[in-house]
C-alpha cells in the first residue's frame, strides 16, 4: 500500500530537521572544542552522530515505501553562546521542538490510518523522550557541579567515555 501524500510530505521534512539537528549539534561541540572542553564536544559529535542516523533511517523508510526524498537545504545554525550552559539550555528546547515534530508526523499518520508509519514512528517517540531526559540532565549537573573547576574537569570526563553505538533497531 502506497504512502500518502500528507505523510510523505511530513517525513521528508523530518529528514531536513534531523540533519538541522546534527548541524547544531556540531555547532555545539565546535564551541566546546574551543572552549577546551572534549568531553563535552565529544558528546556532542556523538549526538550529531545519532541525528543523522536518524535522517537516514527515515530516509530509508521512505525508499523502502517507493517514495524518492528530497534533500532539501540545511539552515545554518545560530553559532553564539553566551556560557557552558547556553547549549545545553539550547539542545533541551531543541529536543522538545523535535518531539513536537515528530508527534506531528505520528498524528498526520494516524489521521491516514497508516499503521505501518505509525509503527515505524514508534521508536522515534520513545528515542525523544530519552533525549530529552539526557537534555535535562545536563542542565542539572552543569549547574549543580559544573560553576567550580574541579567539577567541571569531572564532567567533561564523564562526556568524554560517551561512545557512539548505531541503534541495532534502525534500518539505515
Ligand atoms: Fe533525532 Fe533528537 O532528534
Amino acid at each position: 500500500m502506497a504512502l500518502s501524500n500528507e505523510v510523505t510530505t511530513v517525513l521528508n521534512e523530518q529528514i531536513n530537521k534531523e540533519m538541522y539537528s546534527a548541524y547544531l549539534y556540531l555547532t555545539f561541540a565546535d564551541y566546546y572544542d574551543d572552549r577546551g572542553l572534549k568531553g563535552f564536544a565529544n558528546w556532542y559529535e556523538i549526538q550529531a552522530k545519532e541525528e543523522m542516523d536518524h535522517a537516514l533511517a527515515i530516509r530509508r523508510y521512505l525508499l523502502d515505501n517507493d517514495f524518492k526524498p528530497t534533500m532539501e537545504a540545511i539552515a545554518k545554525p545560530d553559532k553564539t553562546f553566551e556560557n557552558d550552559l547556553a547549549p545545553l539550555e539550547a539542545g533541551l528546547a531543541h529536543e522538545e521542538y523535535v518531539t513536537s515534530l515528530i508527534h506531528h508526523c505520528y498524528e498526520v499518520a494516524h489521521a491516514q490510518h497508516d499503521v505501518r508509519t505509525m509503527k515505524f514512528l514508534d521508536w522515534f517517540v520513545a528515542e525523544q523522550g530519552e533525549e530529552e531526559t539526557n537534555a535535562r540532565d545536563m542542565i542539572t549537573n552543569m549547574k549543580l557541579f559544573g560553576c567550580d573547576p574541579k567539577g567541571l574537569y569531572d564532567l567533561d570526563r564523564e562526556y568524554q567515555a560517551r561512545t557512539y553505538v548505531q541503534s541495532a533497531s534502525l534500518n539505515l
